[in-house]
């Protein structure tokens, strides 16, 4: 199997799990069809899968993880319903579709939103591995999604919308936590629970470095697709950042030493896989490379 049909075996993985996690626990038929609209409308489904591996690298099977990995892209799913909403970016399209608040209102998609990012949590803490580790992982992805981290980023990139002039390092800030933050909490969760199978400090260290450098690689990436991606592939608006004058990378350094700066950072990424061998670490180097190569 190549890389491209690794990726795909493990998001049918995820995508399974994900059409199983909302039905049938007494939620309002409303709810449920607004929190599945988004959720199982695709995605890449990169976060779990960066647990997944992360975990699996290091000795844990799948299964036990899968129900952790997806509270992940639940928490995902969230974030871009809200992210599309008229008080944020005020987009219409998102994985394909018309947004959520474009077909079931506003109020509907706040509250999708926000029972996607509780019921994650019952779901990371339904794993079945040892629950310190547990308790740390989720802590990890708490961390990760909150104020300190993704919700953070994103009132940064409220603050910073329309400014001219922006630092790198505050502009590099941002888009660690606006984005950086869960993508690399979702590799440190996957070391932390790989504890149970003897990973240990160094691995989580390797795992926080890796995710760091992909997280930034990632939103830079984003930042350039939204100017040179096609709407069709992408699943969602072109030219949406410099309509809402956005502080990206390209704006602010360019669009050669933009993806010049994403492949630094994957190079960095992979030098965090040395003292892994085998299927997975080739995978997650490839992963690296993919984060800056993709399409969409
Ligand atoms: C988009 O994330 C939002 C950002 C944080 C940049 P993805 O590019 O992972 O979106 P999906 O999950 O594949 O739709
Ligand atoms: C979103 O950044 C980051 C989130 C936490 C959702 P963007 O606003 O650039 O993401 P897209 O381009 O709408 O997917
Ligand atoms: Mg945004
Ligand atoms: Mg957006
Ligand atoms: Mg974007």
């Amino acid at each position: 199997m190549n890389f491209k049909e690794e990726l795909k075996v493990y998001a049918q993985e995820v995508n399974f799990y994900l059409s199983q996690c909302v039905k049938g626990q007494g939620i309002p038929c409303d709810l449920v069809k607004a929190m599945e609209y988004s959720l199982l409308a695709g995605g890449k489904r990169i976060r779990p899968v960066l647990c997944l591996t992360w975990a699996k690298m290091l000795g844990v099977n799948l299964e036990q993880v899968l129900p952790f990995a997806c509270g992940i892209e639940l928490i995902h799913t969230y974030s871009l319903i809200h992210d599309d909403l008229p008080a944020m970016d005020n987009d219409d399209l998102r994985r394909g579709k018309p947004t959520n608040h474009k077909v079931f209102g506003e109020a509907l998609a706040i509250l999708a939103g926000d029972g996607l990012l509780t019921h994650a949590f019952s779901l990371m803490l339904s794993a079945p591995l040892p629950s310190h580790l547990i308790v740390s992982a989720t802590r990890e992805i708490a961390w990760a999604s909150g104020p300190a981290g993704m919700v953070g980023g994103q009132v940064l990139d409220m603050l910073y919308t329309g400014k001219n002039f922006l630092d790198l390092k505050e502009l590099q800030k941002m888009h660690r936590m606006k984005t950086g933050a869960l993508i690399q909490g979702s590799c440190v969760s996957g070391a932390i629970l790989a504890k149970s199978e003897g990973a240990d400090e160094d691995d989580e260290k390797m795992a926080r470095e890796y995710g760091q450098a992909i997280g930034l690689a990632f939103q830079i990436v984003d930042d350039i697709l939204d100017i040179v991606g096609d709407e069709q592939e992408l699943g969602k608006p072109i030219g949406s950042d410099q309509d809402q004058g956005k502080v990206t990378y390209p704006a602010l350094l360019g669009l050669t030493k933009s993806r010049e700066l994403a492949q630094e950072c994957a190079q960095k990424a992979k030098a965090c896989l040395d003292k892994y061998t085998g299927r997975e670490k080739d995978f997650l180097a490839e992963l690296a490379q993919y984060i800056v190569d993709r399409v969409n």
